[in-house]
């Protein structure tokens, strides 16, 4: 248990106070922070550390990678929250900071953007060659209410797009990566599918009205998200109120080459943090199944959320 006294003493330095302002926000790496701060790497690991060792943080080890955040289950932190926040968005450096936060997240999108975009036309031979997975599509299939209208988000070069659109009565899929759906076009033009629109689109600013889908469905694409929980909250805005969301996604895993390989953000998930963040964005009725992966290959987790 963390005294009040070292809670309040780590609390005593304007940059820590910066700090928690930026890790309220999200998952940052020492690197990020740094960089949103715009002081030395040496200086913002020793306030982590003094942060940290007070109880006031978590840290998420992906690979040789840390993302730091707040920690929301220190009971005396959260009590004084309420009175703190206020206070913080009185700091000075706030606004810049957060332009910085908006900047370090564009950077992460920007750098799947570029990957999808220079990898389109062999993305389909990449992914079977460097992602095994084991055969869980059919679960995603089956689960979706047939006649429904769908929204597929990270479409890509439309794989389960076409699959869908045999069970879906309308779908939608939204990309942002220009060169991916022009791949996807081509095959639903080739395939003669008159079910399905695509349209350019960011997973966290999607381009629908609020309550507008019965289903959406996002096979693996939320780890190449800049910020998983933005694009629940986003979802939740576009199903309609009984809508189902239906995920696909890596478990957590140990492979760092997937990030320069595949332009990974994240080495899969817990089921606990996507369950946090399903909540936190207004689902409640949450079915996880993992598929657990036979040699050389990722397990996958499958949500049903409501
Ligand atoms: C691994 S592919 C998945 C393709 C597809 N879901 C399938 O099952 O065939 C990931 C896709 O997500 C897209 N993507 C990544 N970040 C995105 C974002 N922020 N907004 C929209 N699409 C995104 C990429 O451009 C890429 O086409």
């Amino acid at each position: 248990m963390y005294t009040m006294i070292e809670i309040f003493k780590a609390l005593s330095d304007p940059c820590r106070l910066r700090l928690v302002t930026i890790l309220l926000r999200g998952e940052f790496t020492v690197q990020e922070l740094t960089e949103i701060i715009g002081t030395g790497q040496s200086r913002i690991s020793h306030h982590l550390k003094a942060l940290n060792e007070a109880g006031l943080l978590i840290v998420k080890r992906q690979g040789t990678w840390s993302y730091y955040r707040v920690c929301d289950n220190n009971p005396f932190f959260s009590s004084l929250r309420e009175v703190i926040e206020p206070q913080l968005e009185l700091l000075p450096e706030r606004s810049s900071d957060l332009a910085a936060v908006a900047k370090a997240l564009e950077a992460r999108r920007r750098k799947s953007q570029e990957f999808f975009d220079l990898h389109a036309m062999q993305w389909d031979e990449l992914s079977r060659r460097l992602l095994p997975l084991p055969h869980y599509q059919n679960r995603l299939l089956e689960a979706v209410p047939s006649g429904a209208n769908i929204l597929e988000i990270g479409a890509g070069t439309g794989e389960l797009l076409l699959k869908l659109a045999y069970v879906a009565g309308k779908i939608v899929g939204v990309d942002h990566s220009p060169a991916m759906l022009d791949e996807a076009k081509r095959k639903v033009a080739a395939q003669g599918v008159d079910n399905i629109e695509l349209r350019l689109g960011e997973m966290n600013h999607l381009p629908l009205p609020d309550s507008s889908v019965d289903c959406v469905v996002a096979n693996m694409v939320l780890h190449h998200a800049a910020d998983p929980f933005s694009v629940m909250t986003e979802i939740r805005r576009v199903l309609k109120g009984c809508g189902l969301l239906l995920i696909a996604d890596l478990a957590r895993h140990e492979r760092e080459a997937a990030r320069d390989q595949l332009a990974d953000q994240w080495l899969g998930f817990e089921e606990n943090e996507l369950e946090g963040w399903l909540i936190n964005a207004g689902f409640s009725k949450l079915i996880f199944d993992r598929l657990v992966g036979s040699a050389g290959q990722e397990s996958v987790l499958i949500i049903r959320a409501k």
